[in-house]
């Protein structure tokens, strides 16, 4: 279930309520009334410039929540070097919520939990300083954090003095319980009273990005949070990832967005999806929090956290925020450049198969040169490009290069496959067609004894229709090899990927490889009247657990404002879920609301779009205890039908959206 932020208070579903206020809240430079305490931010305030680079270090929250005991942190320090975490560049050991006692002590001071701190937070913090480690910890600018302990609305001088004699070095304030205070003024004061102690403190707003922080925070704080809370899974990184898109210009040294900890090693992603949260986190200069068991972590976790190139790429010191530079659907190229004149990338394929990402040096910011180095930083692998710069990339994959103009040593050319079909991208069983594998030479010297290969799925056939090894292929030159594949007739409804691979001689006589993506999906077109609950979704990206089906997110019926629902299916805002049409149907209906388990709180849009982009219809907001929205779409000619819901003006806590009896009327 998702988790409750209890009496938090949410300045823009209230908006909403208030009709039109809402476009004036949005448009509002600073939140209502807050004008005194942004001059007074200004002015009065000189931050000190703690974080000439993004943070490197760890948190509590996302593996162990309220979890934590003084072992963890003592382990998890010790972890941090032993692990080599610390000489990565990994520094603080950041204690998140639940770590304080129920109650103040008499004086009114925040304590330890004495079950799980009993030796207090200065013991802890002794211990943290003599690894050469710096401790972190966390309050919420509310009467209560979000777990219901007390928090430093109120008390932000005491607190603050607290903090600093205990020699905590940073401090992470949450938003939960605030009381409608304007956050510009309740994170003022903690600004105001964090510098009185005299102690550099690191300072990490976390107001979700409700406020748009980007235009205050950066006065007072050294990072801050732009979006809701992360979680381990893939819907909830690009959710978070595509909130990033225009922040960049807020971010500088001692200044950074933050979108939310790390997420990697906690299990939920594949290594692939943890591989691009991580190079896109690193590009777009996040703090690299670490927010796993880091007394227990795999080689591959421990090598993704701390590879040395990634880590340069967030750590240049021109601190310049990578941002996206193209966007072809699922397939993005997002860029930062770097101190020395070159620049690093992400080619990025969010979609669910193979697919080319290109860019080029030009695009990329470098000046015109007759070659350029292009190193993969996850490979470690360097080659040359005279100016494109290219991969193909499966799904939820990413490539980071940093290219740069000097010339390699050893002139390995740049090479690129592109793998395409003759087909729609959608098959039957049983079917045939063609799928040609184009290999091309981007670099300068030649690739030689080139030999291009096709795997299909096990039962798939493919046979090559031409011959496909090539002598030589020289520079800028492409070659194809084309193969006939054969579909097996009991083969299932789903997305089947196929990877190519080239295998070449370099001038040196070195051997490599390049790797293809691209893939069909086999489908079944509905016929009949068919409830959407019983067809298999092409692809699902939710914002918190599964698609329900039948059911709700939590698992209940499908319930909206005292209606049931028999079928229909739930999906937790941000949402996208496709289904195959093939053509054949005609409409589709639904009773669209919020469940009723949300008590009457979330906020949701619902969407309905043919074919990727093409918006067929779209609701308002509708809050919870909101009667079911009746829908009616022609659908006619539609491939693809993508259902879509979106948090509404805030985060999405409680966007449990439920797909009331949704059909799809299509031919026999
Ligand atoms: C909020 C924050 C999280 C975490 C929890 C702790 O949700 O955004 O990062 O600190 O509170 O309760």
């Amino acid at each position: 279930m998702r988790k409750v932020r209890r009496g938090a208070v949410r300045p823009a579903v209230t908006a909403v309520l208030l009709g039109g206020l809402v476009t004036a809240l949005l448009a509002a430079p600073v939140p209502a009334g807050a004008a005194q305490w942004q001059a007074r931010a200004e002015a009065a305030f000189q931050k000190l410039p703690l974080l000439p680079t993004p943070p490197m270090g760890w948190n509590s929250w996302n593996k162990f929540h309220c979890n934590i005991t003084e072992d963890l942190i003592r382990q998890t320090a010790d972890a941090m070097v032993t692990s080599g975490m610390k000489a990565a560049g990994y520094e603080y050991v950041n204690i998140d919520d639940c770590w304080m006692a129920p109650q103040r002590d008499e004086n009114g001071d925040l304590q330890s939990d004495p079950q799980r701190f009993p030796g207090g937070i200065k013991v802890l913090a002794d211990y943290v300083h003599e690894r050469g480690l710096k401790l972190g910890i966390y309050s919420s600018a509310g009467t209560k954090t979000c777990q219901g302990r007390p928090a430093s609305l109120g008390y932000e001088d005491q607190d603050a003095q607290r903090f600093a004699e205990w020699g905590v070095d940073l401090l992470k304030y949450d938003n939960c319980n605030n009381q409608g205070v304007p956050a510009i003024e309740r994170y003022t004061k903690m600004a105001e009273a964090l510098a009185a102690t005299g102690r550099p403190i690191v300072y990490s707003i976390c107001e979700w990005g409700a406020n748009r922080p980007g235009e205050w925070a950066a006065e007072l704080s050294h990072y801050w949070r732009t979006t809701g809370d992360i979680s381990d899974n893939w819907g909830s990184v690009v959710s978070i990832l595509d909130q990033q898109v225009g922040l960049e210009k807020y971010s500088g040294p001692s200044a950074w967005n933050d979108p939310d900890m790390l997420e990697v090693g906690n299990g939920g992603m594949s290594t692939t999806e943890y591989r691009s949260h991580m190079s896109l986190w690193s590009l777009l200069n996040a703090p690299l929090i670490a927010g796993n068991d880091l007394r227990n972590m795999n080689a591959t976790t421990l090598a993704m956290l701390t590879n040395p190139d990634v880590i340069e790429v967030n750590q240049d010191w021109a601190g310049v925020q990578g941002h996206k530079i193209a966007d072809e659907g699922d397939l993005e190229v997002w860029a930062k450049p770097l101190s020395d004149g070159g620049a690093a990338v992400v080619l990025f394929n969010r979609g669910p198969s193979g697919g080319q990402v290109s860019t080029t040096a030009a695009k990329l910011g470098l000046p015109s040169e007759l070659a350029y180095t292009v190193r993969d930083v996850w490979s470690g692998e360097t080659t040359e490009t005279t100016g494109d710069v290219r991969a193909s990339i499966p799904s939820h994959g990413s490539r980071m290069f940093v290219i740069r103009q000097d010339r390699p040593a050893h002139h390995e050319p740049a090479t690129f496959l592109d793998v395409r079909t003759d087909t729609t991208g959608y098959v039957d069983a049983g079917a045939t067609f063609t799928a040609s594998v184009d290999f091309t030479n981007d670099g300068v010297t030649p690739a030689q004894r080139v030999e291009v290969g096709l795997d299909v799925p096990d039962g798939w056939s493919a046979r090559a229709q031409d011959p496909t090894r090539f002598d030589s292929v020289p520079r800028g030159r492409t070659v194809t090899a084309s193969f006939t594949v054969t579909v097996p007739t009991d083969a299932s409804n789903r997305a089947y990927p196929f990877t190519a691979s080239a295998s070449y001689r370099t001038v040196a006589g070195d051997q490599r490889q390049t790797p293809g993506y691209g893939g069909v999906t086999l489908a079944e077109t509905p016929r009949g009247e068919r409830w959407i609950s019983d067809l298999h979704p092409l692809t699902a990206n939710v914002g918190y657990g599964r698609v329900g089906i039948d059911k709700s997110v939590d698992g209940k019926p499908i319930k909206i404002a005292g209606v049931t629902y028999a079928k229909g299916i739930a999906t937790h805002a941000p949402a996208e879920v496709t289904y195959y049409l093939g053509a054949n149907c005609s409409r589709f209906t639904a009773e669209v609301g919020i469940n009723d388990e949300t008590k009457g709180r979330g906020s949701v849009t619902f969407g309905v779009l043919g074919d990727g982009q093409k918006q067929l219809a779209a609701t308002e907001v509708i809050l919870g205890n909101q009667p079911a929205q009746h829908l009616d779409v022609d659908v006619s000619g539609v491939q693809v039908l993508t259902l879509t819901t979106g948090t509404g003006p805030d985060n999405n806590n409680y966007d449990h959206s439920d797909w009331g009896a949704a059909k799809v009327y299509c031919a026999d």
